[in-house]
């Protein structure tokens, strides 16, 4: 499973990318209103630390002013992906750019009818949003398994990528599913690494060490 890293914070990305962990990275409007930069600059600045894909969202509702925004942004470097919100207008705007070579991740999908759309639409990911269908008392993974069986059993290749990740076991989940892609805030991509039994270990292991009185090296 792909790990995309969901926020705008240069910092952050900087510092996961060092991991070589991270196989690109999600933004969305609210998050670059979150890092109070410049939508263009922060995005060509992610692309450059960043090799995979960067989602960079259209804030247009109508067609053909989506397509002039995708213009502008798709020209800021090769692994730019155009985000499109889940509507007509944005599945319309998928059709078109994928068909011109340009990655689209389609967002704010909901049901796993959505996704069919969006797969039919020529998505290069669609983008489910699990944390937000829990936040409603709905099991939102349940949608992931459903677009999982959908879409092997047509053969479609657009990759599912979990978003709206809250905790670990969003992940675990999606991993086990079978999910193409997830994107997670950093504090949970952090929170994976951790184990208190990791930590209790490591401390034990340092302490026994330093009485042998030996170093490496
Ligand atoms: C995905 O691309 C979205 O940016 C994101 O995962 C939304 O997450 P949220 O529901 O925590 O805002």
């Amino acid at each position: 499973m792909k790990f995309f890293v969901d926020t705008a914070d240069t910092n952050d990305i900087k510092e996961l990318a060092e991991t070589g962990l991270l196989d690109g990275v999600t933004t969305n409007p609210s998050l670059v209103h979150k890092a109070g930069r410049n939508f263009l600059e922060v995005v060509a600045e992610i692309c450059s630390i960043v090799p995979g894909p960067v989602s960079a969202e259209v804030v247009a509702t109508e067609h053909a002013a989506m397509m002039r925004e995708a213009e502008v942004l798709r020209k800021i470097a090769d692994n730019i992906t155009i985000k499109v919100p889940l509507t007509i207008d944005g599945l319309k705007t998928c059709k078109a750019l994928t068909g011109e070579g340009t990655m689209v991740n389609v967002t704010l999908c909901f049901t796993a009818n959505q996704a069919l759309l969006a797969a039919k639409a020529g998505a290069t990911f669609i983008s489910p949003f699990v944390g937000r269908h829990d936040d409603i008392g709905f099991d939102g993974m349940q949608i992931i398994s459903e677009i999982r069986l959908i879409y092997d059993n047509y053969g479609f290749d657009t990759q599912i990528l979990v978003a709206s990740v809250r905790h670990p076991v969003h992940v675990l989940e999606a991993a086990k599913i079978g999910a193409d892609v997830m994107t997670a805030p950093p504090s949970v991509i952090r929170q994976l690494f951790k184990h208190p039994l990791t930590d209790r270990g490591l401390e034990a292991f340092l302490s026994d060490w330093q009485k042998t009185g030996q170093t490496i090296g």
